[in-house]
C-alpha cells in the first residue's frame, strides 16, 4: 500500500490495481501543486462535507468515472451534482469493493456545506475512514477531536497506518493527537490538517518527536511525498 500526500487532508493511496482519493481538495488548496486534471483514480472517499474535504470531488469523479463512497446524505447531494456511481455508507458501515473493505468510522465534527442563501446544508454526521486492502489498515481520521472512540477502533483493528489532524482550533491539537495515538497505537503515522490556513499552524516536528517516544514512526509528508507500508 502506498500513499501519496497533496496537503491538509488530501491524499491517494495505491493498492493493488486500485488508486483510491481521499478528501481530494486540491485547486484551492494553498498546500497543494497538483492540478486537478492530472490525478487518476478509481475511487474517491470523503470523511465529511466540508469543501476543505469535498475538494475537487465532482471534477475529478467525472472524468476519472470514479465511485464516490461517503455518507449518505452528501452521497445523495453528489448525486444531485451530477454524479451516476455513488456509494452510501453511513457511521459503523462498511463494503466490500474491488480494492478490500471501506467502513465510515466515528468523528466528531461538523459536516455541512453552504447554500445558495449562505446558510448551510446538513452533510449528514462526520466520519473517518478505515480501509483494509492486501493485509494493511489505514485509517484517516478525518477531522476529529480526541474521542475514547479511539480505543474501541484500535482494539478490533490493528492499525499500520494511521493520518490524524493536528491542525488544532477546528480539530485535534498537537497534545490531543498524541493522546489519540497512545490509543491508536499505529505503526506509522501522517499528521494532516494543518498549516494550510492561519487557524490551523503548527509545527509538524513536535507530533513527530512525540510520535518517536512512542515508538510510532512518523512521516511529515510535503505535497507529493509518498510512504510505503
Ligand atoms: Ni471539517
Ligand atoms: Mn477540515
Amino acid at each position: 500500500m502506498k500513499l501519496t500526500y497533496f496537503g491538509h487532508s488530501a491524499c491517494l493511496v495505491e493498492t493493488g490495481h486500485y488508486k483510491l482519493l481521499i478528501d481530494p481538495f486540491l485547486k484551492d488548496n494553498p498546500l497543494c501543486d497538483v492540478d486537478p486534471k492530472d490525478v487518476k483514480c478509481d475511487y474517491i472517499l470523503l470523511t465529511h462535507g466540508h469543501m476543505d474535504h469535498v475538494g475537487d470531488t465532482v471534477e475529478i469523479a467525472q472524468r476519472n468515472d470514479a465511485v464516490v463512497i461517503a455518507n449518505f446524505e452528501l452521497a445523495s447531494w453528489l448525486e444531485k451534482q451530477g454524479l451516476a456511481k455513488v456509494h452510501p455508507l453511513h457511521i459503523g458501515g462498511g463494503a466490500s469493493f474491488p480494492f478490500g473493505r471501506a467502513q465510515l468510522t466515528i468523528a466528531f465534527h461538523g459536516s455541512s456545506i453552504p447554500g445558495e442563501d449562505g446558510l448551510p446544508i446538513y452533510m449528514g454526521q462526520p466520519g473517518g475512514v478505515l480501509i483494509t486492502s492486501m493485509g494493511k489498515t489505514l485509517y484517516h481520521a478525518g477531522d476529529t477531536a480526541l474521542t475514547l472512540e479511539f480505543e474501541l477502533l484500535a482494539r478490533r483493528h490493528p492499525i499500520d497506518l494511521a493520518l490524524l489532524p493536528i491542525g488544532d482550533n477546528f480539530t485535534m491539537g498537537i497534545d490531543d493527537a498524541l493522546a489519540a495515538l497512545d490509543m491508536l497505537k499505529p505503526k506509522h503515522v501522517v499528521p494532516i490538517h494543518y498549516n494550510t490556513f492561519p487557524y490551523i499552524e503548527v509545527d509538524p516536528r513536535l507530533f513527530a518527536e512525540g510520535a518517536r517516544q512512542k515508538d510510532i514512526e512518523p512521516h511529515v509528508l510535503a505535497c507529493g511525498d509518498t510512504v510505503e507500508i
